[in-house]
């Protein structure tokens, strides 16, 4: 990418990937674009997980039951966790991360889609799991006071988006001086 909103425009939300797995140089670059993350009072709440394993994948996919399904075919989900008590910003924080690695992503012509898990329910016939936040906490044996944000998926697209067309921005949320 030869500019950084170049990088912007292309980066879209890519939720279908072909099998081939993400290099192990560039799930080193992803992890250090996410450890670059500026952070509130640099108390660096969060802490991620780099999953490859495809049945672990798979049963993250499950979640929910709506948007998390890319998560099977992904070769790699990046869980993005913080723990809360350390940082009154961990929910920003943790954000900036998951930006952070899917511009890194982009640029390495990778796709990659942010799966909420904070705050989504869990349809569990059982009722045993009934947050995603539990089902993959279960799954990664993540402790109780260490709360799950989002999974990134990450692989080599296998579907095109149109870049933003930066003439079509909504440039009526821009406010000058004042409301
Ligand atoms: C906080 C947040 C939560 C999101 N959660 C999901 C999700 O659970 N599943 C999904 O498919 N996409 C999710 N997305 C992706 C958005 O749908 C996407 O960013 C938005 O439609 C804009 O499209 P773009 O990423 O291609 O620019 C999420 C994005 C953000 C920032």
């Amino acid at each position: 990418m030869d500019t950084f909103l170049s990088l912007l425009r292309h980066r879209r939300s890519i939720r279908q990937y072909t099998s081939e797995p993400v290099s192990a140089e560039d799930i080193k670059a992803l992890c250090q674009a996410a450890l670059m993350s500026p952070a509130g009072k640099r108390l660096n709440p969060w802490e991620f997980i780099v999953v490859t394993d495809h049945e672990k994948l798979n049963a993250m996919s499950q979640c929910r039951t709506y948007g998390s399904q890319m998560l099977e075919q992904a070769p790699l989900g990046i869980v993005i966790c913080a723990d809360s008590h350390k940082s009154d910003t961990w929910m920003f924080d943790s954000a900036i991360t998951a930006e952070n690695i899917m511009l890194c992503a982009a640029d390495l012509s990778l796709g990659s889609c942010w799966v909420q898990v904070y705050g989504r329910e869990h349809e569990d016939p059982t009722g045993h799991f009934t947050t995603a936040e539990a089902w993959v906490r279960h799954l990664l044996n993540i402790p109780d006071n260490i709360s799950v944000v989002c999974v990134i998926s990450i692989g080599h697209p296998n579907e095109q988006r149109k870049d933003y067309d930066i003439d079509k921005l909504p440039y009526d949320k821009i406010h000058q001086e004042h409301w």
